[in-house]
């Protein structure tokens, strides 16, 4: 057995959450390998996260790509037990609630590989998300939990798992956010689009809202009462482009959509903005820590801490844009609650627990 951590990512919304982890463990002098499983492959849905968050390039990629779930989940296990089998990790970690976060739970399980899931025990209690059925398959499966909030840590002890393996670390991707904000930046879009005042940042990607073409409707025709209000920037997920496209949606004046944006891009765009209208998990996190009201268009969160310690809001395609409506005629506060631990240290705080696990 060697000393390795491989820590496996594939899809968007893990890099910011892995980057300030492999940095931290890097500073403990421990060994480590990222390996990605191809999940998304793009350039604007993957490698600009690297660049942008100075994250090493990964040392192994799998090239899955896309497909059905099963036909994805099973590639990438077929191939992650090939990985393990050949690097012989002590310990695997894993990242969120994506189908290569699932894959890799099951490969290591099976195999007896120690398995660290980063940011455990959310819970929508929505079983139509694959995102609750890859939570609460890698929880379950995990030697080491680490949870963002608190709430994550009573789900995971409801459900039963030993408190000595629970550890309630903050979040990593607030890291990521607190560590480059600096180098935020939106002006080109800004710019390209002649925002000059208040505007908007809307993203729409859920399999819930976007491929359903009634629910999609419903979505599009909201989000037309918003832009009425004020011009909306929208960056397209691939998932949804072609139903958002023939929607309509980016004709209306006031609707700009473009492709996705890398990090920095996609953040400076939100910091400046008067508002975001999302059905994203992470953004509801992002905007609750820039103190930008956020508008998620969805019936349930697995993050309530950014309602209860946040600018988030759930809303309906009925209620949202008397909503924004109300936000746009309120006057900003100056300072705004964060959850606990949301600090910048999340990463320092999961690598001293690593280090202590692979030294004993
Ligand atoms: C995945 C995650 C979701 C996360 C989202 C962030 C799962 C189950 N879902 O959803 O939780 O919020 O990533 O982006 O893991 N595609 C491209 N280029 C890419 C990647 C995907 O064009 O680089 C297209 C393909 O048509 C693909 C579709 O997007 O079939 C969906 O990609 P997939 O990774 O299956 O799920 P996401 O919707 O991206």
């Amino acid at each position: 057995m060697s000393d390795l951590v491989l820590h496996v990512t594939g899809a968007r919304p893990n890099f910011p959450k892995a980057a300030p982890v492999v940095k931290a463990l890097a500073r403990h002098g421990l060994a480590q390998k990222i390996v990605h499983t191809g999940q998304h492959y793009d350039d604007n849905m993957s490698a600009v996260f690297f660049r942008d968050l100075e994250l090493p390039y990964p040392d192994i990629n799998l090239g899955i790509g896309s497909g059905s779930h099963a036909v994805q989940t099973a590639k990438m296990m077929t191939a992650l037990e090939e990985t393990f089998e050949q690097e012989r990790p002590a310990l695997v970690m894993v990242y969120g609630d994506v189908n290569s976060t699932v894959a890799a739970a099951l490969v290591a399980a099976k195999l007896g590989v120690r398995f660290a899931h980063v940011e455990a025990g959310l819970r929508s209690f929505d079983w139509t998300m694959p995102e609750e059925i890859n939570r609460v398959v890698t929880d379950r499966l995990s030697d080491l939990l680490f949870a963002t909030s608190v709430d994550a840590v009573a789900h995971l002890a409801r459900e039963g798992v030993d408190p000595d393996r629970i550890h309630f670390v903050g979040n990593p991707m607030i890291d990521t956010l607190l560590a480059h904000r600096h180098r935020f930046d939106g002006s080109r879009v800004v710019q390209e689009f002649g925002l000059d005042g208040a505007y908007g940042v809307v993203t729409l990607h859920r399999p819930g809202n976007v491929d359903e073409p009634g629910v999609l409707a419903e979505l599009v025709a909201a989000v037309r009462g918003v832009a009425d209000q004020v011009p909306l920037v929208l960056p397209v997920h691939p998932r949804g482009r072609a139903r958002l496209e023939e929607s309509g949606l980016f004709e209306h004046p006031n609707v700009h959509a473009t492709d996705p944006l890398g990090y920095l891009e996609f953040l400076g765009l939100v910091a400046g903005s008067a508002l975001v209208v999302t059905d994203s998990g992470g953004i509801q996190e992002e905007t609750t820590v820039l103190g930008v009201p956020c508008f998620t268009l969805r019936p349930n969160t697995e993050r309530p801490v950014t309602i209860t310690d946040g600018t988030n809001m759930l809303v309906t395609p009925a209620s949202v844009g008397g909503a924004v409506a109300a936000s746009l005629a309120t006057e900003r506060g100056t300072t705004w609650p964060v959850p606990p631990l949301w600090d910048g240290s999340a990463g320092e705080r999961i690598a001293r627990i690593v280090a202590a696990e692979l030294a004993g």
